[in-house]
């Protein structure tokens, strides 16, 4: 046995194979709300009990593991926050993210357990891209949203150049229609948006208690089979592309090409797209994540870059997400620019 050999221990396993705990003890934390509840000085373990109503057996323990991976932070009897928790895991914050307990909850706790089958036979386990599972989206969508609402507020900075005034945009698979709603709050314009009906029905909502029910229309159907109507100044796909096949991918973009005015732009965003060095986690688990619910996988820049160049895109921009992960892709309609 060669010296490396005889050296290694298994603790880089063990911690590996400790990372569903890991995600549970993050859900259980926000499922209690105990970061919202440090941060408005409930600190120590009674004061936490009595706010939370959990056991003290239990709440001991999820302290214990919150600290030991570096969630909380203690000095005596007191817990406190570190910076990313309390801008991200604090309900009172407007960066809160603390609703992606629900994606787990609703979906990952469910699906991962099946991996391997999904691995052995390649097809998904339960399709919630293709098909409507109302049940599924309905969990998931309102944390999507305030991220769709954070990356169209994040749009109005980066991409202010493609934006023309007053813009009749579209948004394509739009949720809740966060991202839509909040690109015409800053420029104006109006949006038109296509998912299914259960989405529909509450981006209809959303929108009129915006003040936005006159400029903020709703259609409900398949993206794939609908028109889209147009012409548009821009497209939005967001959180769409890496669901679907690389045909079907570039058929939305085709779709998007149709749909556009000449020298206007499509802005593909919080794609999970892997990063270049090949040893992403987050690009390579959400590839594995796509196999047990969709045809998707969380496609390379070279392949939107080709798609893109296929159907008549001429790609401006790219840009990771500050609040990730995800991926920006702006493209103009070529002709003009
Ligand atoms: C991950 S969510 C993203 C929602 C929104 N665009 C956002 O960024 O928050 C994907 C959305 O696309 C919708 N969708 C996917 N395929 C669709 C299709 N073929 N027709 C209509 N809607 C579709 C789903 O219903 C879901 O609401």
């Amino acid at each position: 046995m060669s010296n490396d050999v005889e050296n290694v221990t298994p603790a880089r396993i063990h911690d590996f194979a400790w990372g569903m705990a890991r995600t549970a003890t993050l859900v259980t934390a926000l499922d209690l709300d105990l970061f919202t509840a440090i941060s408005r000085g409930a600190d120590t373990v009674d004061a936490l009990q009595k706010n939370t109503g959990a056991s003290r057996r239990g709440l001991s323990g999820l302290l214990t593991a919150l600290e030991a991976s570096e969630l909380l932070e203690r000095s005596a009897e007191a817990y406190k926050l570190p910076p990313d928790v309390e801008k991200y895991l604090v309900r009172d914050s407007r960066e809160y993210l603390g609703d992606m307990r629900h994606i787990h909850r609703e979906l990952n706790f469910r699906i991962w357990p099946q991996l391997t089958d999904a691995v052995k036979e390649g097809t998904p386990r339960t399709e919630i891209f293709a098909t409507s599972a109302d049940e599924v989206w309905s969990q998931i969508t309102p944390y999507m949203d305030a991220l769709a609402a954070g990356s169209g507020r994040w749009i109005a900075k980066v991409a202010e150049d493609v934006i023309p005034k007053q813009p009749r945009i579209f948004d394509a698979g739009c949720g809740y229609g966060g991202c839509g709603r909040s690109l015409i709050e800053r420029w104006g314009g109006s949006v038109h948006g296509i998912d299914r009906e259960s989405s529909v029905t509450l981006a209809r909502e959303f929108a009129a208690s915006a003040n936005l029910a006159d400029r903020a229309e709703y259609q409900a159907g398949d993206l794939f089979e609908q028109d889209w109507g147009g012409p548009y100044d821009v497209v939005l796909l967001s959180n769409i592309l890496h669901g679907y096949s690389p045909d079907r991918a570039q058929e939305l973009l085709a779709r998007s090409v149709s749909a556009l005015r000449d020298s206007s732009s499509v802005i593909i965003l919080n794609e999970i797209v892997p990063d270049d060095t090949e040893t992403d986690p987050v690009g390579a688990f959400f590839s594995l994540q796509m196999l047990m619910t969709s045809e998707g996988y969380a496609h390379d820049l070279a392949a939107y870059h080709s798609w893109l160049n296929e159907v008549g895109f001429t790609t401006r921009r790219e840009l990771r997400s500050p609040t990730g992960p995800g991926t920006l892709v702006v493209a103009t309609k070529d002709g003009v620019k």
